[in-house]
């Protein structure tokens, strides 16, 4: 196995926790948790010198490391390749595990992926090779367990483009998922702002017995949080309870904290993670955690009266915590299993399971495998056959390699299970299942963490319940979701009564793990004669041409494009689903800019009026239009504009095609940032009512921005059809630096004349 982590970085910010804490003790003066702890050790601005207010202050960060998934890291990498550097400022890494989809079993589905995007892969490849990043292949592993497994250290933070980052919190990180806008400010060496989170704590006591596993511990967080409750916090698990568990099981309970909301969850540093560390030849990173363990762990005084420091608190018991089913349709709908039975009768959740599947970022580790091994050897033991179908995802090729050297992956085999590449697959919708076009109502059982409607396999009748994979072992092997395997036999092909013991796990592997190709690829050392090729004709990926620069004067004749009316969330900017296919070509992706919008004189989505030849037609099309007659366009919005996602395409495409500036009610502050990087004008009604003065043909001038200064309002001059006029004036949040974005036509156009100078 090779070492891929960075011993050098691990070093220094260990050298600098201790007095860092220090300095945090100094002006927060109280007892400090874990989450503080790594918080004020990473404030870009060195040791803190004021305490910042939970739930208000935004904060410059300076995370450690950055992780991005094949999906995610096409245009967060076309965006970096624009800042003019060598190199990422951070370790940096790249995994592909998104666009591989389920089908046949690992070989023949992996080989398919790179018929299918090998032109995606080889990109990522080498514009990783080119700029010291490291590379992730196809069937290496899900991002979140390579992670764990490779990069995770107690006491640092990390940011990754996608939700389930939360994951190396299991390791003790504050690890959070951010958009590739973030990520590209971290790889280019600008500091990463967050509004310092609330903290919640959860206490558990107890040890856990029987059928019931990690996985539970969230799935009962999740019912008693729900899907909304931990927004804008961090969850620390603190407790006798927490240092019982292991650390791969941490992880599955930090990885479902996105499903609560929650900014990110964690652990403090304990035997387990020591153990884990071990165990993934990383003696090194437990030995300079060892040193300053008081660190990496939240002050005693914090974890005896709880209440005192942390925002919210819930216990938790894990000695009589029940196995849990959540589900269908959200991940909050916490069943324990005794009531499952009922529960399905009363709401008509079908009863018959048709798939168990195990694996994902949540819950595919050495640990997760064996515990549900020891439930499918019994089936074969007792001869029972299985009712629903079986698929097995292993979370990376390390964990594969030695599943399969110790017959785990055998015991699953017996029972004709599918065993998928070492990828996201049907966690993601990548799941090729047969029928699934029917859209009959069925219901399976996994071991991910989401669940909503079509996830898994686009059906939306598709009744998916998320538990532990021992769990969901049982679930398949009685096909029924109103068997209960604590209290409930099933009948053999003997025709006898057989129970199922409870199960039984294998945390380490006694021989330590092996693999012969982990899929790791390390970059050149000097990268810059590696070339990277993106075909001209490209449906997929597309280089990008930095935006222009303002040209100092005031953008004038600008018609309306759209005025949107109500929600107007990213995904009604830039659309999910089939879309995601152009993640990495702005051009194309451009053509679902808006087509989600409500245009507020029809109702309608995608249909606006193009002024220039008085006919309504789809808004990309309509922006196309002005931006070939060489006329700036403006968009019009309601209140929380640009909520849901990070998704930095959703400014960067009516960036793209034209709009100027973009006037709302107000932000949803991510997407207001993102606008403003990509140099778009991000403006608020000072007075709200005039949203209702833009009319459909509207044209816009605006008289002083050549004067657009920090705090000082804009004004637009709004000329209607019939000769009228409005003059309307317009706030902005923009600070002198942010201006600087805009003038230069982006920030990233701003670090690139940085670095030339
Ligand atoms: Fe992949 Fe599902 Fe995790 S999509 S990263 S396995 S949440």
């Amino acid at each position: 196995m090779s070492k891929v982590f960075d011993l050098d970085m691990i070093k220094a910010v260990y050298d600098r926790i201790p007095k860092r804490i220090a300095a945090a003790r100094k002006v927060v003066n109280k007892p400090l948790t874990l989450s503080e702890k790594i918080l004020y050790s990473h404030l870009w601005d060195g040791e803190a010198k004021e305490a910042f207010t939970r739930g208000k202050s935004y904060v410059d960060f300076d995370p450690d490391r950055v992780a991005m998934q094949d999906a995610t890291a096409q245009m967060a990498l076309l965006q970096f390749m624009q800042a003019g550097k060598d190199k990422t400022a951070v370790p940096t890494t790249v995994h592909c595990d998104h666009l591989i989809q389920a089908r046949i079993g690992a070989d023949k589905d992996l080989q398919e992926a790179f018929n299918k995007s090998s032109e995606v892969f080889n990109f990522l490849e080498s514009v990783s090779n080119k700029y010291g990043i490291g590379f992730w292949k196809p069937g290496a592993g899900i991002i979140h367990q390579v992670v764990l497994e490779n990069y995770a250290f107690p006491g640092g933070m990390m940011i990754g483009t996608d939700s389930h980052t939360v994951n190396a919190g299991g390791l003790g990180m504050v690890a959070i998922g951010v958009g590739g806008a973030d990520a590209v400010d971290v790889m280019a060496g600008m500091p990463w702002e967050l509004k310092f989170p609330k903290l919640i704590g959860v206490k558990l006591t107890g040890k856990l017995n029987g059928w019931t596993a990690s996985k539970d511990v969230i799935l009962k967080v999740a019912g008693i949080l729900t899907v909304k409750g931990g927004t804008g916090c961090i969850v620390e698990y603190f407790g006798e309870g927490a240092k019982s568990l292991s650390c791969t099981g941490k992880g599955t309970i930090c990885n479902m904290g996105a499903e609560i909301g929650a900014t990110t969850s964690t652990f403090g540093y304990d035997e387990s993670m020591e153990r884990y560390l071990r165990a993934t030849d990383r003696n090194e990173v437990a030995d300079l955690a060892n040193g300053i363990k008081e660190h990496l762990t939240g002050d005693a005084e914090v974890y005896a009266n709880p209440e005192k420091y942390f925002d919210q608190v819930i216990e938790i018991d894990l000695s009589t915590l029940e196995p849990h089913l959540n589900g269908p349709f959200s991940p909050d709908i916490a069943t324990p299993i005794s009531k499952l039975g009922v529960e399905a009768k009363k709401n008509g959740w079908p009863l018959e399971v048709e798939w168990g599947l195990i694996g994902s970022c949540t819950n595919s580790s050495y640990e997760d495998l064996t515990r549900a091994e020891s439930i499918a050897r019994q089936a074969v033991n007792k001869k029972l056959k299985t009712k629903a179908e079986f698929g097995i995802n292993p979370g990376s090729e390390q964990v594969r390699y030695t599943t399969e050297r110790d017959g785990v992956l055998q015991a699953f085999k017996d029972l004709e299970a599918r065993i998928f590449t070492n990828a996201c697959g049907p966690c993601i919708g990548q799941w090729a299942r047969a029928g699934a076009e029917e859209q009959k109502k069925n219901t399976i059982v996994h071991s991910f963490n989401r669940n909503f409607a079509k996830r898994a396999d686009g059906n939306p009748n598709t009744h998916a319940f998320v538990g532990s994979p021992e769990l969901v072992a049982a679930m398949a092997i009685a096909g029924r979701l109103d068997f209960n395997p604590l209290t409930d036999s099933l009948e053999n092909e003997d025709g006898e009564m057989v129970k199922l013991d409870p199960p039984s796990g294998i945390e380490l592997p006694k021989l330590g793990f092996a693999v012969e190709d982990n899929g790791y690829q390390a970059p050149a050392k000097d990268g810059s004669s590696v070339e990277v090729v993106v075909k001209s004709d490209s449906e997929r990926l597309q280089l990008l041409t930095p935006f222009d620069p303002w040209d100092g004067k005031n953008i004038t004749g600008a018609k309306l494009l759209i005025k949107a009316f109500g929600k107007c969330t990213t995904d009604h900017i830039s659309m999910a689903g089939p879309w995601l296919r152009y993640r990495g070509h702005l051009d194309n992706i451009s053509n679902n800019c808006l087509i989600g919008a409500v245009n507020a004189f029809n109702k309608e989505t995608n249909k606006v009026k193009n002024q220039i030849t008085g006919e309504y037609g789809e808004v990309p099309a309509t922006a196309r239009a002005y931006k070939a007659a060489g006329i700036p366009s403006v968009v019009v919005g309601d209140h929380n504009y640009g909520e849901g996602s990070s998704r930095e395409h959703a400014a960067m495409e009516p960036r793209h095609l034209g709009v100027r500036a973009v006037i709302v009610k107000s932000f949803a502050r991510i997407h207001e940032t993102n606008l403003k990087k990509q140099g778009m004008l991000g403006l608020t009604f000072a007075n709200e009512n005039d949203y209702d003065k833009i009319q459909e043909d509207d044209v816009f001038n605006f008289l002083d921005l050549d004067q657009f200064a920090e705090d000082k309002p804009l004004h637009i001059e709004v000329v209607h059809k019939d000769g009228s006029k409005d003059t309307i004036k317009l706030n902005h949040t923009y600070n002198t630096a942010q201006i600087e974005w805009f003038k230069a036509g982006s920030a990233l156009n701003l670090i690139k004349e940085m670095n030339k100078g």
